[in-house]
């Protein structure tokens, strides 16, 4: 089976964890686009969904799903997003599609977080993939001097030759170099550097079910 594949078997898997009548929380990236356009076929027996980015929000709007302000919503049951890697206890890089400020609020007002992912994004230790950190521009240097200190380089993400801006109007730092043998700790440490909007570890966030796709179908991983 094709990566491609395996993401639209796991898109499909989690539609088994979206109750009826319910507002569901919506990830970002391609694995997630394989759950919203599976999504719709239920889209008349659920309320609606609460998005963590633009283009998450485009999609489901196009398929004619209502999508909600978190800031109208107070709980979600369930919150279904991808990652760039996940661990055995379910500690999460993500990301890598720059919504990791939106992902992290809308996962931290669910009750579950659902993570699908092709087989390649499993790993034994975070690191291997570059941890994206949203931060304010004013910060960016001081901050990739921080991880440098720590023996991590910080790249600044460019989009078409210029810094990429986030929905929320920031830049991110790609930092390469770090072995992240404490999530917790990591996240707990990144977050209190002044100009750190959100670090890319999801370790207080971290998912309860991975649906993990690979030659033999989707695996279930309870955390
Ligand atoms: C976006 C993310 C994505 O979940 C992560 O990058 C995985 O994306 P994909 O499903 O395209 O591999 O964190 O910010």
């Amino acid at each position: 089976m094709t990566q491609n594949e395996l993401k639209t078997l796991v898109g499909q898997a989690a539609l088994k964890y979206v109750q009826a009548g319910s507002i569901v929380g919506v990830g970002t990236g391609s694995t997630v686009n394989k759950f919203i356009d599976a999504l719709a076929s239920m889209k008349d027996s659920i309320a609606g969904a609460v998005s963590s980015s633009v283009a998450s929000t485009e999609r489901l709007q196009a398929l004619g799903i209502k999508v909600f302000d978190a800031a109208e919503v107070d709980e979600l049951a369930v919150y279904i997003d991808g990652a760039d890697e996940i661990d055995h206890a379910g500690y999460m890089i993500k990301g890598g599609g720059a919504a990791l400020t939106r992902e992290k609020i809308v996962a931290a007002q669910s009750r579950q977080f659902v993570c699908i992912a092709d087989d390649s994004k499993l790993v034994q230790t975070l690191g291997h993939f570059p941890v994206p950190v949203e931060v304010i521009p004013m910060a960016a240097r001081r901050v990739a001097r921080q991880f440098a200190a720590l023996g991590g380089l910080a790249v600044l993400r460019l989009e078409g030759g210029v810094p990429l801006v986030t929905d929320n109007g920031q830049h991110i730092l790609d930092v390469t170099g770090l072995k992240i043998a404490d999530p917790l700790g990591f996240e707990s440490q990144i977050n209190q550097w002044p100009g750190v909007v959100t670090v890319g570890v999801f370790a207080f966030q971290k998912a309860q079910v991975c649906l993990l796709g690979g030659p033999g179908g989707v695996k279930t991983m309870l955390f």
